[in-house]
């Protein structure tokens, strides 16, 4: 039985790109029934750059709602909030006792994140530290992640090395990456990576007012109406493309080759779309935003499962270093 494992960081309402790039892939897998998956919120690692409590509140309820909205089994599952069961942080000490400093220095994501932000704080800089913790816990196998994680997850591995190097013993298990390198990146409204650092990001589960008011900001060019488009240059066509059926897809290439058909039908049959395809996942996230407790409870239990398989892999590590009998 493999072991699926990741993380979703509370820094924001998931949007579009982290849907399709992560949360409905990661749950495809989770329905195999080969597969047990651990999916987990990282509100620790939210905090290396949001420091508003209320704020880290909404959005952990915002993915936790996400992840039940497109259908993540809980039960079958572990799912839970990383703060909650503290051998993550416990174990992330004592793995920063043996990460060299020049793994950490040469990070490529540190790098990038010390150039753009303001607050460059020891936490960005141990991330990947706790990121190891998060994944040597339990022993998980298979990490589905983004190339962008790549780097995070062959720390993980030269990390937990060192540890078992070190103590003389296989005590962590090293995972292996699951990388798709021909993952999606889903395009935001500028036509770059969709991402909430660039602002240009869709919130598939906005009233539809407010939807339509954010696909109305989608880039196009300035053809006229009558005149012909080019399907493959626009924006909007590229994400009708990922959730409208192959014969609506093909239906809105031909009306752009066709001419008579302006980005502004486009928008609106995207529009549409999305309320249809994500009718039910609407339904289940704006339920779980309003039924707080029962969020709550579904986590909750989830911390118990996690904390019960987290505990005895530091029971190991603790026995090792000594720090128990
Ligand atoms: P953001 O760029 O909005 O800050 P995160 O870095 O928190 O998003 O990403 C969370 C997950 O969603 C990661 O697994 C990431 O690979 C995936 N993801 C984010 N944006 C996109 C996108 N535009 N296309 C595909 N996957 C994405
Ligand atoms: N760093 C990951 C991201 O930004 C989130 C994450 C934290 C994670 N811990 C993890 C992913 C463990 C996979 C496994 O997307």
């Amino acid at each position: 039985m493999a072991r699926i494992l990741t993380g979703i960081q509370s820094s924001g309402r998931p949007h579009l790109g982290n849907i399709l790039g992560a949360i409905v892939p990661a749950i495809e897998l989770s329905r195999n029934p080969d597969n047990e998956s651990f999916f987990f919120i990282a509100d620790l690692h939210s905090l290396t750059t949001l420091k508003s409590g209320l704020q880290r509140q909404e959005f952990v309820r915002a993915i936790a709602a996400t992840w039940l909205a497109f259908g993540f089994d809980y039960k079958k599952n572990v799912f839970w909030r990383q703060s909650r069961v503290q051998e993550h942080t416990e174990l992330a000490w004592y793995l920063n006792c043996f990460t060299p400093f020049p793994m950490l220095s040469n990070a490529t994501s540190f790098k990038e994140k010390s150039e753009k932000l303001f607050d460059v704080n020891a936490g960005l800089f141990t991330y990947p530290v706790l990121q190891a913790a998060d994944i040597l816990l339990y022993d998980a196998n298979i990490i589905p992640v983004g190339k962008d994680q790549k780097q995070h997850l062959e720390m993980t591995k030269d990390i937990a090395s060192k540890f078992n190097q070190s103590v003389g013993e296989t005590i962590l298990a090293l995972p292996q990456p699951q990388i798709d390198e021909r993952m999606m990146t889903i395009p935001g409204l500028d036509g770059m990576k969709m991402s909430k650092s660039y602002n240009n990001y869709i919130d598939i589960f906005l009233p539809e007012k407010e939807l339509k008011k954010v696909l109305k900001k989608i880039r196009s060019d300035s053809e006229g109406l009558e005149e012909p488009k080019n399907p493959e240059k626009d924006i909007t066509f590229k994400l009708y493309s990922l959730i409208a059926s192959e014969s609506d897809v093909a239906t809105m290439r031909q009306n752009y080759l066709n001419g008579g058909y302006g980005y502004g039908h486009a928008k609106q049959a995207l529009l549409e779309c999305m309320l249809e395809k994500f009718a039910e996942p609407r339904r289940i996230f704006n339920y779980y935003m309003e039924n707080e407790q029962e969020l709550e409870a579904i986590l909750v239990a989830g911390e118990t499962k996690a904390r019960a398989i987290a505990q005895e892999t530091i029971a190991k590590v603790r026995k090792v270093l000594g720090f128990s009998s």
